[in-house]
């Protein structure tokens, strides 16, 4: 496993972070794994190095983080633990939801209890709250961490704009900062790098792209995304412009280059993001202990600039996404 320390902070992390959206019940969605099976593809990533690991209380509602605290249990100390506040989590609680100091306070208590700790690593806003001013979320986040609920604070996909304001403000009122960002960003959608990834590297910010294999549209041949319980089921696989732009050919660019070194398109996809310096470390999503090898192996793998130049040369604009 290779590590790096997480942006500006002093925390070491494994260069992959493994994403629990994965894991907890099929009533939430059809292609997540029982409880069972994903402590399986946890125990193994610990086994490869793995320190780091992203949930959110919204997972299966609640039931990610369960998984992820029992598969922890005696062994926290060693791992970096994340997880998100923002998403509703009671339909008849509209305080259960939002970035309110009340939301922010009793929520992260929520998710300390189902992951069985006192404080989690990282405390990400899962999206920007525009009904609660910045501030109000600022000063709520700084107490947690004065309270030592937890180590830092993150945020997730806005706007590079919001973001700079969000800095601004933590800034010139004294408040912890946000260390890192968790944004949208794959070979097949790059619209980060033209505000968003400039920004972070200029604040220092720790970047961890979310849905780094395109949920799954970059690890097979396009024609063939609806083969796997996830590639037939979930809608935000066919929302997001994967389709669009270049997206088809640099769908089969990553099958050639591929087939060339003898390794996955999974791989390939991974190495890529991999090579970006801007990219602390992707969040993974597994669905087995294959693909969670495949992932770590893609370490390995060397791509020259003409490789890189190869994979990126059909990407065109597309429309944002990821932001909602
Ligand atoms: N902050 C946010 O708003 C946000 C949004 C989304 C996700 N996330 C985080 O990011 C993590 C990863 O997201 P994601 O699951 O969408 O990411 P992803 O890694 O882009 O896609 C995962 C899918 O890719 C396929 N796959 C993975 N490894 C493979 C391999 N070696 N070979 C073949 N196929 C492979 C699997 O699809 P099949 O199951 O179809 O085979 C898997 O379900 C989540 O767990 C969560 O922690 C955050």
């Amino acid at each position: 496993m290779e590590y790096t320390t997480l942006g500006d902070t002093g925390t070491t992390v494994s260069r992959l972070c493994l994403g629990c959206m994965s894991f907890g019940s099929s009533d939430w969605r059809p292609w997540v794994l029982d409880p069972e099976e994903g402590e399986e593809i946890i125990d193994r990533a610990i086994e490869l190095g793995i320190n780091f690991f992203d949930t959110a209380n919204m997972y299966s509602n609640g039931e990610s983080e369960r998984v992820l605290g029992d598969a922890l249990e005696g062994r926290r100390e060693e791992n970096v633990v994340a997880t998100k506040v923002y998403f509703q989590m009671d339909d008849d609680d509209p305080n259960s939801g939002g970035l309110s100091r009340k939301a922010i306070e009793q929520e992260l208590d929520n998710s300390l209890d189902r992951l069985g700790m006192d404080a989690v690593d990282l405390l990400q806003i899962h999206r920007l709250d525009h009904e609660t001013p910045i501030e109000e979320t600022l000063k709520a986040l700084d107490d947690a961490v004065r309270r030592g609920k937890t180590r830092y604070v993150g945020a997730s996909s806005m706007w590079a704009h919001e973001f700079a304001d969000a800095l601004h403000a933590s800034d010139r009122l004294g408040l912890e900062r946000f260390a890192t960002m968790q944004n949208h960003y794959n070979l097949a959608y790059r619209e980060e790098e033209r505000e968003m990834l400039p920004l972070c590297e200029n604040e220092g910010i720790g970047v961890i792209p979310w849905s780094p294999l395109a949920r799954g549209y970059l690890t097979r041949p396009h024609e063939e995304i609806d083969a796997t319980t996830r590639g037939d089921t979930e809608e935000h696989m066919y929302e997001h412009p994967y389709r669009e732009g270049g997206g088809t050919e640099i769908n089969e660019r990553v099958q050639e280059l591929a087939a060339d070194k003898g390794v996955t398109m999974a791989q390939i996809a991974l190495s890529w993001l991999l090579h970006k310096d801007w990219v602390d470390a992707p969040i993974v999503g597994t669905t087995s202990v294959e693909h969670l090898e495949d992932a770590v192996e893609a370490l390995d793998i060397d791509l020259t600039s003409g490789d890189l130049a190869y994979l990126e040369e059909p990407y065109e604009p597309v429309r944002v996404s990821g932001h909602e």
